[in-house]
Order: structure tokens, then C-alpha cells, then sequence
């Protein structure tokens, strides 16, 4: 028998025969000779059959293939040059496992098709070696994320994502029949991995996170998977430090295993091998002035007010003057989340960092330095009218060893889309979750 091995890993079996398990990709028919292309998953391999070198069913059975009809496959590896893989190979037979019928081919032919026909034929669409790489590039994301904590002893600890009260502002939160009690989905972590971090030191979690934005940008999921370290003593330039080295490592890991994928999307991996830290580190106020700059030098359309947060044009516009990730740190509190620690050198803003990734990508990362006092913590919680018996548990925190601490969070599927340079998250997850569209 012989070995049964996968397209990536073809070069170790040169000369040998072996057996592939996967799916037909395209069928090309020349003469007396058929060149079909098998997809397993992990890449495409084209393979030879010519008619008088096999029996004549096993020349018709591959004739007769429809694209995605699942087949076994034998034949002897091949090292060809001109191949995208470097091999071919020669086919001894094909077993069909499941042969799609004719009468009701394959939906999604290799020509173009608009996005919404896509969308709404994601389980099929996930096969195309465009949504497979984006995919292996994803996974290489998330084990880069899990090894960099750990290598750095951070214990991954999981919040609940059935929560009584919101994280980051009553306005995005989907409601939750919980018994008699009203629950919500998460939004965050955050607050229970602070929890977590008063017992552990340094904590992380990753999981998924929601958001009822009614946003229909391409950069907003209703359902998002989020990393989120916190470290207990961290001060706001610890995690700015903690976050470019996170950064830096997530990117020359995919450039180190994924370049594969990363040519299979076409993605210039020139921009990439430019991440390295430090990242520049730019105040809200000196933002700010950028915006005003590139106002009056006519390069922004409509002046920025300040006081306000970003929007997407203005975070696009402040990124494209770097060549990596810019971290702007210290907004106005007003327009953040309710438990960010004051600067105490300018009470009115929150020593927070947002990180925009470069190329036009705006927020892939937000943190801060938390809310230390008992008392200033109680008084946001009326001003921002959350329920405070749901907070009591967050306040103890505060009253029980209080120290100060600081954590962010990352969208994984912003990363994804930055460093695949995707136009819309909806491609960096298997099934994603918008305002208007919840299938399949
Ligand atoms: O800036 P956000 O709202 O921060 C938090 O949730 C903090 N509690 C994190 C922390 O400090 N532990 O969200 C963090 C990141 C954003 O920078 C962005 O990458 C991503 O989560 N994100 C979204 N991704 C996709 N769709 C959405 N609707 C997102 N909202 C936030
Ligand atoms: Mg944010």
C-alpha cells in the first residue's frame, strides 16, 4: 500500500507512489490525456493520465469527474518545475468516494461570482485555496498568539460569555432571555480576566465576543473572537510595550510559516517584513494636530473636532503617514470606556492606547491602564448609569488588594484582514456574523 500523505507534503515522496485523500478541483482534457487537479486542504496538485498507460474504465471514471466530487487518489510524485507546488502527479486510479451528479453541479464554478452569492454559499466558499489560505493563515494567528503568552507565563484563563451587565457601553449589547433574569452576550472579557489577574499575576483569554452595532462597515462583526492579556502591576506603557512585542511576533510568524498562503492571496509581503519594533507613540493631542495639518494641506475633507474619537477616515489618514503600527495613546476620557484609569497629569484623559495597524487598517488593538480607586470607580459607574449591584463584585476588586493594572484587546479578525490584506473581515472567519446576515 502505498503511503497516504497530504499535497504540502508531496516533496518528501518524490519518485514514490502515494495516495492523496481529497476533493476535485478542475478537470482540463487534451487530447488522449486528462490533467485533473486534486485540493486536500492543504494545496492543489495537478495530476496526468494518459489514456493508453491506463485500464479504460479508470480513463473514463476520471473523464467523467464533476468539480468537488470527492475522490482517492494513487499515482507516483513527480518533480516538475513548472507545477505551483513543484510537483504533478502521475495517476495510476482514481476511487470516487462521492460523485457530484451532474444534474445539480457544484454552485460555485471558478469563474467570478458576486459577493452575496458567495456569502450566502459560505460552506461551500470556504473550499476556494483563496478562503483556505486566509484560513491556515488565521490558525498560524491564533497558535502565534497562544506561544507568545506562554512563552511569557501568562496563564489563559476563560470568562463567562453569558454576563449581567455590559463591559463596553449598554448600547451594543444583545439581550439574553436567562431564566427570570435578563443576561447579555459579552463584549469583553476584560473585567472578569481582572478578576483573574488578582489571583494569577498575568492572565489572557481569547474568545468569542459580541456586539449589536448596527455597523455595517468592513471592518464590524456582531460575533468576534477577542485576546485579551492583563497583568496585574502593569502600568499603560507596560501593555504599549506588551503589545508591540505581540505584534511584532504574531507577523514575523506568519512570514515564517505562511508565506505559502500569503502568495496563494497575493498579499505583498514587503509592508510585513517592515513590522518592527518600537511602533511610534503618538498622544491624542498630537493626533490631533496631524488631522488639522492634513486639513489644511487639503489631504482630509472635513476638519476634525476635537474632543471626539476617530472615526475611520481620520485613523486612516493618521496611519498612512507610518510604516507600522502607531499607537495613539491618551484620549479623552469622555469618549472611552467607563474603567480607564485618568492621566493624572491631565485629568480629563484616560491613559488608554489604541493600536492602528498600518495600510489603512485603523484599530486592530485597544487597552489601558484601569480604574484604581474604590471611589472614583463607583462614581463612573453611576455617571455611565450602570447598575451598580451588577459592578459590586468588579468594585471588590478595588477594596481587596487593589493594585494598579492594565490589559488590552485584540480583534483577531482585524489582524486577519491587516496582515492578509482582505477589503472586509467577512472573509477572516468561517462564518461570520453581520448586521444583515446570519447565514448558514
Ligand atoms: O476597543 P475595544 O472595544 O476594547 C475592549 O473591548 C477592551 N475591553 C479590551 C481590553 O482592554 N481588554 O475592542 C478591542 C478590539 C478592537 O481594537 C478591535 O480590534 C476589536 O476588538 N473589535 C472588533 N472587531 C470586529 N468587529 C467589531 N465589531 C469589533 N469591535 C471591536
Ligand atoms: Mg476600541
Amino acid at each position: 500500500m502505498a503511503p497516504i500523505t497530504t499535497i504540502e507534503h508531496l516533496g518528501q515522496f518524490e519518485g514514490q507512489d502515494v495516495t492523496l485523500r481529497g476533493w476535485l478541483y478542475n478537470l482540463r482534457e487534451s487530447g488522449k490525456l486528462l490533467f485533473p487537479i486534486f485540493r486536500d486542504g492543504t494545496g492543489l496538485v495537478q495530476g496526468v493520465m494518459a489514456k493508453n498507460a491506463v485500464a479504460p474504465e479508470i480513463f473514463e471514471t476520471v473523464k467523467g469527474l464533476t468539480q468537488e466530487s470527492s475522490v482517492i487518489v494513487h499515482g507516483k510524485v513527480r518533480a516538475d518545475k513548472r507545477a505551483p507546488g513543484g510537483f504533478e502527479l502521475d495517476l495510476a486510479s482514481v476511487d470516487v468516494v462521492q460523485k457530484v451528479s451532474e444534474d445539480t453541479p457544484y454552485p460555485i464554478s471558478l469563474k467570478d461570482h458576486g459577493v452575496e452569492f458567495l456569502m450566502e454559499h459560505r460552506h461551500l466558499w470556504l473550499r476556494s485555496p483563496r478562503q483556505v489560505a486566509i484560513l491556515r493563515i488565521r490558525s498560524e494567528i491564533e497558535r502565534a498568539m497562544h506561544d507568545f503568552f506562554y512563552s511569557r507565563d501568562f496563564t489563559r484563563t476563560d470568562p463567562p460569555i453569558l454576563t449581567p451587565a455590559a463591559c463596553e457601553g449598554t448600547s451594543t449589547l444583545f439581550p439574553v432571555d436567562y431564566f427570570e433574569e435578563q443576561a447579555y452576550l459579552t463584549q469583553s472579557g476584560q473585567l472578569y480576566i481582572e478578576a483573574t489577574a488578582m489571583a494569577l499575576g498575568k492572565v489572557y483569554s481569547f474568545g468569542p465576543t459580541f456586539r449589536a452595532e448596527k455597523s455595517k462597515t468592513r471592518r464590524h462583526l456582531t460575533e468576534f473572537w477577542m485576546i485579551e492579556p492583563e497583568v496585574a502591576y502593569a502600568t499603560l506603557d507596560d501593555i504599549m510595550r506588551l503589545a508591540e512585542d505581540f505584534i511584532t511576533f504574531i507577523v514575523k510568524r506568519v512570514l515564517e510559516t505562511r508565506r505559502h498562503e500569503l502568495s496563494v492571496i497575493g498579499r505583498d509581503v514587503a509592508p510585513l517584513e517592515k513590522i518592527e519594533a518600537p511602533f511610534p507613540r503618538v498622544s491624542y493631542d498630537e493626533a490631533v494636530k496631524m488631522l488639522d495639518e492634513g486639513f489644511a494641506k487639503g489631504e482630509l475633507e472635513s476638519k476634525f473636532e476635537y474632543g471626539n474619537d476617530f472615526g475611520s477616515p481620520d485613523e486612516t489618514y493618521i496611519s498612512s503617514k507610518f510604516d507600522r503600527p502607531v499607537m495613539i495613546h491618551r484620549y479623552p476620557s469622555a469618549v472611552k470606556a467607563f474603567y480607564m484609569e485618568p492621566d493624572p497629569e491631565d485629568l480629563t484623559k484616560a491613559l488608554c492606547v489604541d493600536v492602528l495597524a498600518p495600510e489603512g487598517y485603523g484599530e486592530v488593538i485597544g487597552g489601558s491602564q484601569r480604574m484604581g480607586s474604590y471611589e472614583r470607580l463607583l462614581e463612573r459607574i453611576k455617571q455611565h448609569e450602570l447598575p451598580e449591584d451588577a459592578f459590586q463584585w468588579y468594585l471588590d476588586l478595588r477594596k481587596y488588594g487593589g493594585v494598579p493594572h492594565s490589559g488590552f484587546g485584540m480583534g483577531l479578525e482585524r489582524a486577519v484582514a491587516w496582515i492578509c490584506k482582505l477589503d472586509h473581515v467577512r472573509e477572516t472567519i468561517p462564518f461570520p456574523r453581520m448586521l444583515n446576515r446570519m447565514y448558514p
